[in-house]
């Protein structure tokens, strides 16, 4: 069976960048999400993001309306009955996930490929709860979704080949290099990625160094393009908490315990570029200011 229409759940910064790689590759897109104006916000992303590639001369005018033209949106997950690739991009939140997935496995048809976006949270459990483990996979993308080149595919326990070989396929045509990585905690992008960040949290806490030099030596000494602070402010500091939870449940070792500093930023709402504040302060269009 091809794939024509891909669905999407969940339009924030990772969902909406997925819209938009699959309506560039043709796909039919339906974007589904519970809040009116985040799908709002969301398409509004997408045309700003087209926009820079248009006047970069990376697609035509044409290319715009037309990947414009394919994405659809809506709040009700019926709406994806007729999907053949589902992927899903809500809250890095295994009960949140799972409540999801029991509904989506239901209402999905039986031949549809069901895919998570999730950064940590483990594959095979996702697979039992969507009740198609068998047509299950991990589909991890990299934010900013328009850009990165890299999605990890994700094959849980159950996983068939032919799921794998089929979003293999899908990931090239919305122009990713795809490499498969095997279930275990953090896969391997963030179980590399997140201790650096919590480390850097935890230098700072410490008082090691400011803010703005425990940024600066990763960048000009190891060539990163971000420093690991601001990189967290980016990725959603809820999210890294998250992600740095599932490591230290799933290895059951303390080099993965979240830095206290980094819960409690949670605590306090201060999630980063998303909600204005983290490590450092944003403006509405999420440029830094401070
Ligand atoms: P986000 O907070 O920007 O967006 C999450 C969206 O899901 C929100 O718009 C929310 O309204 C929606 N949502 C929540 N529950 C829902 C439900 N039941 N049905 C429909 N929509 C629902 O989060 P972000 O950063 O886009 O992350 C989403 C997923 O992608 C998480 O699993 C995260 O771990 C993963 N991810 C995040 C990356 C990042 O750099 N932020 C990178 C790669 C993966």
């Amino acid at each position: 069976m091809e794939i024509r229409t891909v669905g999407v759940v969940g339009a924030g910064q990772m969902g909406s960048g997925i819209a938009q790689v699959a309506a560039q590759a043709g796909y039919g897109v339906v974007l589904v999400d519970v809040s009116e104006s985040v799908l709002e916000r969301a398409l509004s992303t997408i045309r700003r993001s087209l926009g820079k590639f248009l006047e970069k001369g990376r697609i035509t005018q044409e290319d715009h309306e037309a990947t414009l033209g394919r994405i659809r949106t809506s709040l009700r997950l019926e709406d994806l009955a007729e999907a053949d690739l589902i992927v899903e991009a809500i809250v890095e939140d295994e009960g949140a996930k799972r409540a999801l997935w029991e509904r989506l496995g239901a209402l999905a048809k039986g031949e549809a490929i069901l895919a998570s976006n999730t950064s940590s949270i483990p594959i095979t459990a996702l697979a039992r709860y969507s009740g198609a483990p068998e047509r299950f996979i991990g589909m991890h993308f990299f934010n900013p979704v328009p850009l990165m080149p890299l999605v990890e595919v994700i094959r849980g326990a159950l996983t068939a080949e032919a799921t794998r070989d089929r979003v293999v396929e899908a990931a090239r045509r919305m122009g990713k290099t795809p490499l498969e990585v095997q279930d275990y905690p953090g896969f391997v992008s963030n179980r590399l990625l997140m201790p650096m960040i919590n480390e850097a949290i935890e230098a700072l806490r410490e008082g090691v160094a400011t803010k703005e030099a425990i940024d600066g030596v990763m960048r000009l000494g190891m060539n990163h393009p971000m420093g690991p602070l601001e990189l967290a402010d980016f990725i959603g500091l809820d999210t890294c908490l998250a992600i740095m939870e599932v490591l230290h449940r799933g290895f059951g070792d303390d080099k993965y315990r979240p830095s206290p500093l980094l819960r409690r930023m949670v605590q306090a709402g201060l999630l980063g570029r998303k909600t204005g504040r983290g490590f450092y302060t944003y403006d509405e269009k999420g440029n830094k200011v401070g």
